[in-house]
């Protein structure tokens, strides 16, 4: 998600220039597009850049606090009305914000009930307005903030500012990063230390659910409920650059330990556990056409192709409907067999894959409902389909995919228990035609709460990382490796043999464990390590006998197994242990080892991790 940057002081600087550079620093997040309010100049927005809002902003604007952001949409088109700050009716109260408030719709609907206009179409108006019903009664900023932010469910790293009260700015914090600088007649409020360093190395990192108030003077910090907190102040020593990668070496790293939060902002308000349910707002407008599908096709590259493999086998296995998945550059040349009861579906991180969007062209041209799974919001794919869901995944930086990847599958788990259960609503003639198998509240329920403990889950592995590590410089000398997996870790054994090969240059392939036999086995011996994806599952045995089989060739084996595998490791050389789950989510735990593998080897190796030689983040030339 994008950036928030707040500023008050009385040391004579505008905060107009120190929000502007401050801005800069944050880029790196992502944007879509900027703005600043100052409660002395007023406000102004744009679209694009900081370079774009720079040239917006008047001569004569200036002031002695402000605050400002840069947008990573994901409620409302990428357009200058929905740039924040986002004001109230009066005028008086505006406010900046970082992530999604789900309860934003139910919110408005009270709001405009009372009176109350809104201007935009973001879920963070919203904030604003509610502030400003409080102030009503309360006649007192922070209390009506308190009040406000109470009423709040989603997630926010926000800043607010009262037109009457220009020294103050109001920061808290919900699942988005706030960090507070602390300078000598001057404070800060930002999404992290980049914007604050040039000013002050002093920072105090808000916990969730904490709420700071800054004046030139001082800041106090307390929680939602009221009671104050005491924190020690931290010293940054990390450059701007470091505190971009929020202390971490790479983005690649930064992005692979977000996992777990990526994986709650993804199914964040999409899962009703109890009746074992996914609710899918992108694909309200198509529900009736979805009844009566009885074909998929799956279309994406690299990264994203791998991510509808593991779609293939969920959809297949939970909702009995026929699904082939197609690389873009392929898919977009044939002659596909497409009708009015296909669903082409794109899987697209940035939107905007040129190989991608052909293919939906030529799919739409041909009848076939479009569907994306896509992470940035209002992409020319996003755009090009008639319905999706967006990841929620937050800007990728670093070239080689990781978090949009495991948002991806999520997507798609959904979209399985989506269409799953949605056969129980589905009229007799619409199920015989579409002949799926009918999901049960029960296993609906049993992915729903898998889906839950799976960021739990995911943290275990990543803080067992120093293990892989380990094993990553034990083998960083090969030249070559092979990745093997069946069923779900099929498609596992390719991304994880791309996430090696497009980082540390090295000749690493996927290959299906079964077909190993069919050629691939040739190039095995003693300098030629596999990474073997072998959890407890439905084909367990059948890996377990593809190990022995490479062992008998004298070939090095990494074996990736679940927690509490006493088997594998008798053969393998060496184990990377990994929690359990059900078998359809496990594709999405398996791929962090394989990740952080991938970044410690190319790393050992000296590489440019974040930007490898020859390849772009989003390729959209043919
Ligand atoms: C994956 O690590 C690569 N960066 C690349 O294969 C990528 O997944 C592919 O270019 C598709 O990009 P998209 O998801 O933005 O469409
Ligand atoms: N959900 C808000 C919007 O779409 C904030 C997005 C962000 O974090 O930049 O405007």
């Amino acid at each position: 998600m994008c950036g928030i940057f707040a500023y008050t002081g009385n040391k004579g600087k505008n905060a107009s220039t120190v929000l502007l550079d401050g801005l800069l620093s944050l880029e790196y997040r992502g944007y879509d597009s900027a703005g600043m309010y100052l409660p002395e100049s007023g406000s102004v927005r744009s679209t694009g850049a900081v370079s774009m809002l720079r040239k917006k902003v008047p001569k004569n604007f200036k002031g002695h606090s402000g605050i400002a952001h840069l947008r990573w949409a994901t409620h409302g088109e990428p357009t200058e009305k929905n740039a924040h700050p986002h004001q109230d009716c009066s005028g008086n109260v505006w406010v900046v914000h970082n992530g999604i408030i789900e309860n934003f719709k139910e919110l408005k609907v009270g709001l405009e009930a009372n009176g109350h206009t809104f201007r935009s179409d973001s879920d963070t108006e919203v904030i604003a307005h509610l502030v400003e019903e409080h102030l009503k009664k309360t006649k007192d900023f922070e209390k009506a903030a308190l009040k406000a932010l109470r009423e709040i469910r989603g997630t926010y790293g926000i800043a607010l500012q009262y037109k009457k009260e220009p020294e103050m700015v109001i920061g808290a914090r919900m699942g988005s990063p706030v960090v507070l600088g602390l300078g000598e007649g001057e404070h800060f409020i930002a999404s992290d230390p980049s914007p604050i360093l040039p000013h002050t190395r002093t920072v105090v990192f808000l916990e969730d659910g904490e709420v700071a108030v800054i004046t030139p003077k001082k800041h106090t910090i307390h929680k939602l409920a009221g009671d104050p907190v005491k924190r020690k102040a931290t010293r940054i020593d990390w450059s701007a650059e470091e505190s971009q990668k929020g202390g971490y070496e790479h983005f690649m790293l930064k992005e692979i330990m977000e996992g777990p939060e990526v994986l709650q902002n993804t199914v964040r308000g999409r899962l009703l556990p109890d009746k074992g349910l996914a609710k899918l707002g992108g694909l309200e407008s198509v529900t009736k056409q979805l009844a009566r599908i009885n074909r998929i096709i799956i279309v994406g590259c690299g990264t994203a192709y791998y991510a509808g493999l593991v779609g293939e086998y969920m959809l297949e296995e939970h909702v009995g409907i026929p699904v082939e998945v197609e690389l873009g550059s392929e898919f977009r040349y044939r002659k596909p067999v497409i009708n009015d009861r296909t669903i082409v579906l794109a899987i697209s991180q940035s939107g905007e894959t040129a190989d991608t969007l052909e293919a939906i062209r030529e799919a739409k041209r041909r009848g076939a409902l479009a569907l994306g799974i896509v992470n940035t919001v209002s992409s020319t794919i996003a755009r090009t389909t008639d319905a999706g869901v967006y990841n929620h995944a937050g800007p990728e930086i670093g070239v080689a995919s990781t978090k949009a990847f495991i948002s991806q599958m999520t997507a798609l788990a959904l979209l399985t228990l989506f269409l799953g259960r949605q056969r129980a609503s589905a009229t007799p003639e619409q199920a015989s035609a579409s002949r799926r198998r009918e999901m049960s509240v029960v296993e609906g329920r049993d992915i729903a709460h898998a889906l839950q403990e799976l960021p739990q889950k995911m943290q275990t592995i990543l803080d067992n990382r120093k293990a892989i590590e380990k094993l990553a410089i034990k083998y960083a000398k090969s030249r070559d490796f092979l990745y093997i997996g069946r069923k779900y870790n099929y498609p596992i054994a390719f991304e994880g043999a791309l996430k090696l090969k497009e980082i540390s240059y090295i000749h690493a392939e996927g290959c299906g464990a079964g077909e190993m036999k069919h050629g691939s086995l040739a190039m095995i011996d003693e300098h030629f390590p596999t990474m073997a994806i072998v959890p407890a599952d439905s084909v367990y045995d059948k890996m377990l006998s593809n190990i022995q089989q490479i062992k008998a060739r004298k070939g090095p084996v990494i074996a990736l197994a679940s927690e509490g595998d006493t088997e594998v490791g008798k053969i393998a050389d060496d184990v990377i242990y990994v929690p359990h789950t059900i078998e359809m989510l496990m594709p999405i735990l398996n791929i962090i080892p394989l990740q952080l593998f991938a970044y410690y080897f190319a790393r050992e190796k000296g590489l440019n991790v974040d930007r490898p030689r020859n390849l772009a983040k989003s390729v959209t030339v043919e």
